[in-house]
């Protein structure tokens, strides 16, 4: 499901496909594409029109633009994430257990330029939630949900903990996996135990860790900055 019209914008930017694209307010959403998004105005007036009570019964929360669609999910094939050659990282969460902060995850990596997103555990990135908090980036990028990790990737494997070494940006590998732990527990000893480096973000004395988003949020944008 995407959820409202940004969401909708980024699943069409990147290529989404759609089995039906609803809306109960068709005028309404040609001004919002035509101020916001004219690259994808002319593919929204498209919508199929709906009656404001159809549309509201699609979701728990109608969004206010009026719009929403069913997609077709691209099915993330692991074994391209681990070799991708391009100088970017990986973005594992652990377990992650709030979708909106799945959501911003995806949106970041999006933004700052990250190979992928892979999860374990059962949480869906895909869930509506996640694609709501991602305004629709999980089209950008391969996300994608996995039993486990492989004891192999190719890719040096760093483990972001408020107890590491402290994140020096200069040293990130341009094609590390960046894992970070569930919003309670962290991350796992297992997983721990087969990193390559543990590393912090530096806080002030008393502040016991960052959120999971705006934890991925610091490093990635630390690796790009650095990168130049
Ligand atoms: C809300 S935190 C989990 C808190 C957990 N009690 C812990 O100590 O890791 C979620 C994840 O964000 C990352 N994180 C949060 N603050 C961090 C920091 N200062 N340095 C490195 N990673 C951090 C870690 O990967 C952590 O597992």
């Amino acid at each position: 499901m995407v959820e409202g019209f940004h969401a909708l914008k980024h699943a069409v930017r990147f290529g989404a496909t759609f089995d039906v694209v609803a809306t109960s307010d068709l005028d309404g959403l040609a001004t919002l594409a035509g101020s916001l998004a004219p690259d994808v105005a002319e593919w929204l007036s498209s919508a199929t029109v709906v009656a404001a009570d159809a549309l509201a019964a699609m979701a728990p929360r109608a969004p206010r633009t009026a719009v929403m669609a069913v997609a077709r999910r691209p099915v993330m094939d692991p074994a391209a994430v681990w070799i991708d050659p391009r100088e970017r990282p990986v973005v594992l969460l652990e377990d992650p257990r709030t979708m909106g902060n799945v959501g911003a995850c995806v949106r970041v990596a999006a933004g700052a330029g990250a190979a992928a997103v892979v999860t374990t555990g059962p949480s869906d990135p895909w869930h509506p939630d996640a694609v709501r908090g991602g305004a629709g980036l999980q089209f950008a990028l391969p996300v994608g949900r996995l039993e486990a990790i492989p004891a192999r990737t190719g890719r040096p494997l760093l483990a972001l903990d408020p107890e590491g070494e402290e994140l020096d940006p200069r040293s990130l590998p341009a094609r590390a996996i960046f894992a970070f732990g569930t919003e309670r527990d962290g991350l796992s000893p297992e997983l721990l135990d087969a990193a390559d480096a543990r590393i912090r973000l530096p806080m002030e004395a008393g502040v016991s860790s960052l959120n999971l988003a705006t934890s991925v949020a610091a490093v990635l944008y630390a690796w790009r900055l650095a990168r130049g």
